[in-house]
């Protein structure tokens, strides 16, 4: 069962007009929400990132935290599985194609997903990923569903048998297509600051509490694009994907080729934190 405008349907009976503006002009925001055992994980986090991108793109929140928390709770309830992702989706409504914004309601959506957990094989072995120009605009933080940029930057990494696009913009390293990044150099974790360059990822926050709650060195700072190329470990996180090693980066191992310490720790703590 989806949620589309204060109902719940079927996807199969849902339908939107061919004039929403998120179809027109992709002007509209999402989020993504693990639920783990039926709870969504960090669901105040999701929402808060969810008010910082509608406040981005100026488009009033049409529900409050308890209101959204209810639907997103009836979402759940409503879909089988334990553990699902919730796609949640506003865009600024259906109107005449005109750029200024409409006075009309918002188009509002959610769906469930079945949440898997990353294969073994994919946690023994890690993945490869590549490096490409970060080439999107300068307002990364705001969780926009205007992806195209995105779209075109994971399929390098498809086309090259790769699972992710690492980017770099002016020589240092802001994220992966849709995942955050983080570096092992010398033994310390680093991770790129937030700023308006990328996502502020919920599941990298998670990691950067849990390094520091169990005394792991590490530095959030500037990651230059050589320090990358001469990483130890590099790992990416996502609510869908949770943490992942990169274990080749542009048909190169990476450190030994295999995942690292480092990661195999940050795995263990994400696996006892999340349960
Ligand atoms: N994407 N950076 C980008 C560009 C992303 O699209 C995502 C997540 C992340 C990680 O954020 P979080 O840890 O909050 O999931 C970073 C989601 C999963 C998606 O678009 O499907």
């Amino acid at each position: 069962m989806i949620f589309l405008n204060g109902q719940f349907m079927p996807i199969e009976k849902a339908s939107i007009s061919v004039l929403d503006r998120g179809f027109i002009f992709g002007d509209g925001v999402y989020e993504v929400i693990p639920v783990y055992s039926r709870r969504p994980f960090r669901l105040d986090k999701h929402l808060h990132r969810l008010q910082h991108s509608l406040d981005g793109i100026r488009l009033r929140n049409p529900y409050t935290s308890e209101q959204w928390s209810d639907l997103i709770g009836q979402v759940v309830d409503k879909n089988a599985g334990d553990d699902q992702s919730i796609y949640l989706h506003i865009t600024r409504g259906v109107a005449k194609r005109d750029h200024p914004f409409p006075d009309v309601p918002p188009t509002v959506f959610m769906m469930s997903n079945p949440l898997l957990p990353p294969q073994p094989e994919l946690l023994e072995k890690g993945v490869a990923a590549i490096t490409a120009s970060d080439n999107r605009w300068i307002r990364c933080d705001i969780k926009s569903i205007s992806l195209l940029p995105n779209v075109l930057l994971r399929q390098i990494a498809v086309d090259a048998g790769a699972a992710e696009t690492i980017l770099i913009r002016d020589g240092f390293l802001t994220e992966g297509s849709a995942s955050n990044i983080f570096v092992v150099k010398d033994q310390v974790l680093l991770a790129p600051p937030k700023s308006h360059l990328m996502l502020p990822g919920i599941t990298y926050d998670v990691l950067l509490e849990l390094v520091a709650e169990n005394h792991v060195i590490h530095e959030v700072r500037e990651i230059s694009e050589d320090e990358l190329f001469s990483a130890e470990e590099i790992m990416l996180t996502s609510s869908t994907r949770e943490i992942m090693a990169v274990t080749r980066l542009n048909e190169q191992p990476v450190g030994t080729g295999s995942p690292g310490a480092i990661f195999r720790q940050l795995h263990q703590f994400y696996q006892q934190y999340k349960a």
